[in-house]
């Protein structure tokens, strides 16, 4: 049998992505009302952390429980991971004690690596390249606030979403849905953080358009976005990076250029007064919070399906 992994948002089809939409909806609405949903009794997942995470960590070990199986936490620091032990040799030994890995790390071959040699599904839970939960968790987020359908994937359907700020591993992710479900991103970065269509594969380049000025690429935004200057991995540019995107902040006068209705979304942790003003991610058209929680219901999801596939 083959084993379905999520190593990037391409990995599911736009098909599944509405079938998971309408399934996350459910369980979203269970959990709220209090409703056991043990759909994975006896499971476990493992959780490898290389690393920090908050809301990474929280959103898949509550809803591992939540679904009625268990977690096991590893970080580098505290496995053999730290001591050198070969990916192939941990992903051997992880995958024939548990039944799901989650693995946030450095470059994506590790995580290819991981899966290659695991028995079985293996999930992104951010690398240097890609972050597919969260954007699956952002697209959730912006149907949800456009009113769920029968047909989840229609709002998306030639919208813009604004990306102001670093080419990183969301930018890419940003890149992958919007080439698979029909949208357009708008991207403006600091010259030299650019984004690289080939690390996202793109099959379709339309999908996106590059805008020198941050101002240019939020005029008509359905959505603005931005994550923080300096990722994961990085901190070493933290200095260069802070003048380089001094101009990139999301403020009131950007989301002013977007569509009145235009929401604010942020994957967190945020930066106050760097890459988004206060006043916008504490402002009315921030759906930060939702977008937060909504990580733990769509990966939820998620896990059933790679699991139990369709129910
Ligand atoms: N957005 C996100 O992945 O947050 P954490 O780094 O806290 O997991
Ligand atoms: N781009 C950020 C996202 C954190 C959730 C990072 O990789 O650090």
């Amino acid at each position: 049998m083959t084993i379905k992994h999520y190593l990037q948002f391409t990995d599911l089809t736009a098909d599944e992505y509405a079938y998971l939409f309408t399934r996350a909806a459910l369980i979203k609405k269970k959990f709220k009302a209090y409703e056991k949903h043990h759909t994975l009794a006896d499971r476990t997942l493992a959780m490898i952390f290389e690393k920090a995470s908050t809301r990474t960590r929280v959103s898949f070990e509550a809803g591992m429980y939540q679904l009625g199986g268990s977690v096991v936490h590893l970080t580098t620091g505290d496995s053999q991971l730290g001591r050198s032990e070969p990916i192939e040799d941990s992903a051997k030994v992880i995958s024939r004690m548990t039944d799901l890995v989650m693995i946030r790390t450095y470059g994506q071959d590790k995580i290819n690596s991981f899966a290659a040699n695991s028995r079985v599904p293996v999930i992104n839970g951010l690398t240097n390249e890609f972050h597919p939960c969260q954007i699956m968790a952002d697209l959730f987020t912006f149907i949800e606030h456009r009113g769920l359908t029968a047909h989840p994937l229609e709002c998306l359907k030639g919208k813009v979403v604004a990306w102001v700020g670093d080419g990183n591993n969301m930018a890419n992710t940003w890149l992958q849905a919007a080439d698979m479900l029909g949208f357009t991103v708008h991207v403006s970065t600091p010259s030299g953080y650019e984004v690289d269509p080939a690390i996202a594969g793109l099959s379709n380049t339309n999908c996106y358009k590059v805008f020198d000025n941050p101002m240019q690429a939020c005029e008509g935004a359905d959505l603005v976005t931005t994550d923080v200057w300096t990722s994961m991995g990085y901190e070493a540019e933290n200095e260069a990076r802070k003048k380089a995107f001094a101009d990139w902040c999301v403020d009131s006068e950007m989301m002013a250029m977007a569509k009145p209705n235009a929401l604010f979304m942020h994957c967190l942790p945020a930066h106050r007064g760097e890459e988004v003003a206060a006043d916008v991610i504490d402002g009315p058209q921030s759906v930060v919070w939702d977008e937060a929680e909504n990580r733990m219901h769509v990966q939820k999801a998620l896990m059933e399906y790679l699991l139990l596939g369709r129910q």
